[in-house]
């Protein structure tokens, strides 16, 4: 039987006996859900094992909601003790694999029960911190398994991790920590990265300065020498030995928050999603079976870091829930070859491959030499994440990865949505080169035009989540309802999720999700705000006021892009751009991480502004996307854009 997917027209579908294999492969499945949403999550949910069933499936007070009202449930119980495949069956199967980045280094693995102990260990330390429930804990680890096994813990014991971005600042851990008034920090000396190491503790050191953390537990991972700082650091190998390894589960009620998530808006200052323990359990382990269905002789990896929301549910939440095998790595994927990647997949004979765009683009960069005579044979199944896939990088990924055998799932979602929401499932289709596909079972998506009515076939609009919503999708921004009020249900109402994303339909009723609407960015897949960096570059001295916009790249989708305008003084200095441009990228780097690197700086006398003094980044951004600039009516200063197109062709 040929394994090749099913071509018909411009679709894709499953080969027959990857049909035949899938966990789901029935078209009926949607009209199933359709027929009732709520009960076909109410479903979903009865697979689970709660200690209390709920008393209401979804309650609806906009633009609040619950799920699995009164339920009681922790989502360890359901990877460990009582996880629907049977403790006794999964006990000895490998749930994690870590692959070091030193090529020499032996990688670790953990069968479920020896994962079950070091979670109660590390559990048992943290109550023995003085973490209680609803605590919040700020988990600020690289890629190693202890990231894995903290979020676990907390878990476990009923604390709110806040897991933050190992590659971002200082100043960035600082205000994730403050906002939540985190009172325990784990971290780790340092890690590997690009074959440098990164001393993790010393950010910490200087993140956790005026918050509210009390002690620190420190990882050994780099064996680099770090300043301990007596009665609030303790290194975990010391805490261990006297940890039990048992620690029993909190019960915690359906809508408890699980934990806190920070992402980033269209203002500076980044939102707390906040996530519940129910509905973000159902969400994390049925997408993860219905999209990347995972089987008993799996080997999943996902490339996603544990500081985003991909890494949160398919690096750690979604695999275990269900009994899978996968595989975490610590360094870059190009690291320190090229081909690194495709070495670990041969390496563990991964069967499911999951990655962003930006990775994809990258991989086809280096040409097919680097991949000569590597394997790809164990290969089943291969998604996309993150950011639109153009088809260029679509067909690559399909022949030359997927040798055209396996199912690309181009997955669309959010970290405000915990799970995956639009994308074919991979037994039925179809599948189509840029589109990500269809609404997830149990979902129901519109796309509206400016005035809120639905767009026809092809007609570019807003996407837009009906009630009742899905389980995993955010309960709310931490400490901040006006913004969630604002920033999610003040388009259309109370009743409308607005995703922020454009997108259109096809005549199939595949979803094309074209980009933000919004003043966020996607660099390399991450999310960015324009706001976030213009509040950082606004406080250099002599910067008058800067407009920061995501300009088209090659290999990340977007960078950064800041346009200047100077004080009076610093122009009569006549500083050099070249000079600007360093401390510009200094600034952003302390600030943000190394992720918001600026591509490029324009000094500009003026910025396009309408009558009330808003800046029209639209316009701006069109100069280099070579759109046409739309409706000017609003500018009140046209003689800059001219101006402005001199400075960049200058800049060429
Ligand atoms: C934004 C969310 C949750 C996954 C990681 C990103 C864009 C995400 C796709 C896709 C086109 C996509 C959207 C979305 N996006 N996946 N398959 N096709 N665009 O989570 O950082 O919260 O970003 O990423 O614009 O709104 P995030």
């Amino acid at each position: 039987m040929s394994k090749k997917l099913i071509k018909k027209k411009d679709l894709y579908f499953p080969s027959k006996e990857f049909k035949k294999n899938a966990l789901i492969n029935k078209k009926s499945i949607y009209k199933e859900a359709e027929k009732s949403q709520i009960k076909f999550w109410e479903k979903l949910a009865k697979e689970l094992f709660w200690f209390k069933k709920w008393k209401k499936v979804f309650v609806h007070k906009p633009p609040y909601f619950q799920w699995f009202t009164g339920g009681k449930i922790n989502i360890t119980s359901n990877i460990f003790e009582n996880n629907s495949k049977g403790f006794e069956k999964i006990k000895n199967k490998v749930a994690l694999i870590w692959e070091p980045e030193p090529v020499n280094e032996q990688s670790r693995t953990f069968t479920y029960a020896e994962l079950y102990a070091e979670v109660n260990r590390f559990a048992n330390a943290l109550k023995k911190m003085g973490v209680k429930k609803g605590d919040k804990v700020g988990i600020y680890l690289p890629m190693i398994p202890e990231a894995i096994v903290s979020m676990l813990a907390c878990a476990r014991i009923g604390a709110i991790h806040v897991v933050v971005f190992s590659a971002f600042s200082p100043t960035a851990l600082r205000v994730r920590l403050q906002d939540t008034e985190a009172k325990v920090l784990i971290t780790a000396d340092g890690y590997n990265r690009r074959g440098k190491v990164v001393d993790l503790k010393k950010n910490a050191d200087e993140g956790m300065k005026d918050t509210k953390v009390k002690k620190a537990i420190v990882i050994k991972r780099a064996e680099n020498k770090v300043r301990m700082k007596k009665g609030r650091d303790f290194w975990w190998n010391d805490l261990k030995k006297d940890q039990s390894d048992f620690c029993k589960a909190e019960i915690m009620d359906a809508e408890d928050i699980l934990f806190i998530l920070y992402t980033s808006g269209s203002t500076g200052k980044p939102k707390g999603t906040v996530q519940a323990c129910g509905g973000y359990t159902v969400q994390a382990k049925f997408t993860g079976k219905y999209i990347f269905d995972f089987q008993n002789s799996d080997i999943f990896w996902s490339t996603a870091d544990v500081g985003w929301i991909t890494g949160h549910t398919y690096s750690c939440y979604s695999p275990l829930l269900n009994a899978a095998t996968y595989l975490i790595f610590e360094g870059a994927p190009g690291w320190p070859k090229p081909n690194r990647w495709a070495k670990i997949i041969e390496k563990y004979k991964v069967t499911i491959f999951y990655t962003a765009p930006t990775a994809i683009r990258m991989f086809a960069k280096f040409g097919l030499d680097i991949l000569k005579g590597i394997r790809f044979n164990t290969l089943r199944l291969i998604g996309s994440v993150g950011e639109p896939i153009d088809e260029s990088a679509w067909m690559w990924y399909f022949e030359k990865v997927g040798k055209q055998s396996c199912p690309v799932v181009d997955t669309w979602w959010q970290t405000e949505t915990g799970g995956i929401l639009i994308t074919s499932l991979p037994g039925i289709g179809p599948f189509k080169p840029c589109f990500t596909g269809l609404p997830f079972p149990g979902t129901k998506f519109k796309i509206l035009n400016d005035r809120g009515r639905e767009c026809k076939t092809g007609e570019r609009g807003n996407l837009v989540l009906l009630p009742p919503f899905t389980p995993g999708l955010l309960r709310g921004v931490y400490k901040n309802p006006k913004r969630y009020l604002k920033t999610y249900w003040s388009q259309y109402g109370k009743k409308i999720y607005f995703t922020s994303d454009a997108a259109y339909k096809d005549k199939n009723g595949l979803i094309r999700v074209v980009g933000r609407v919004d003043d966020v960015m996607k660099v390399a897949g991450h999310r960015l705000s324009t706001g976030e960096m213009e509040d950082s570059i606004s406080k250099i001295d002599y910067i008058n006021e800067c407009a920061v916009i995501g300009m088209p790249d090659q290999i990340k989708g977007e960078v950064p892009a800041v346009f200047l305008v100077l004080k009076k003084n610093a122009v009569e200095k006549k500083r050099f751009t070249e000079d600007i441009y360093k401390e510009i990228q200094l600034k952003v780097r302390k600030e943000i991480g190394p992720i918001a690197g600026i591509k490029k700086v324009f000094v500009v006398e003026d910025l396009p502004k309408t009558r009330s003094g808003k800046i029209m980044r639209r316009i701006l951004k069109r100069l280099f996307t070579g759109e046409p600039l739309g409706d000017l009516s609003t500018l009140a200063n046209a003689d800059s854009v001219q101006k402005i197109k001199e400075v960049i062709k200058l800049s060429d």
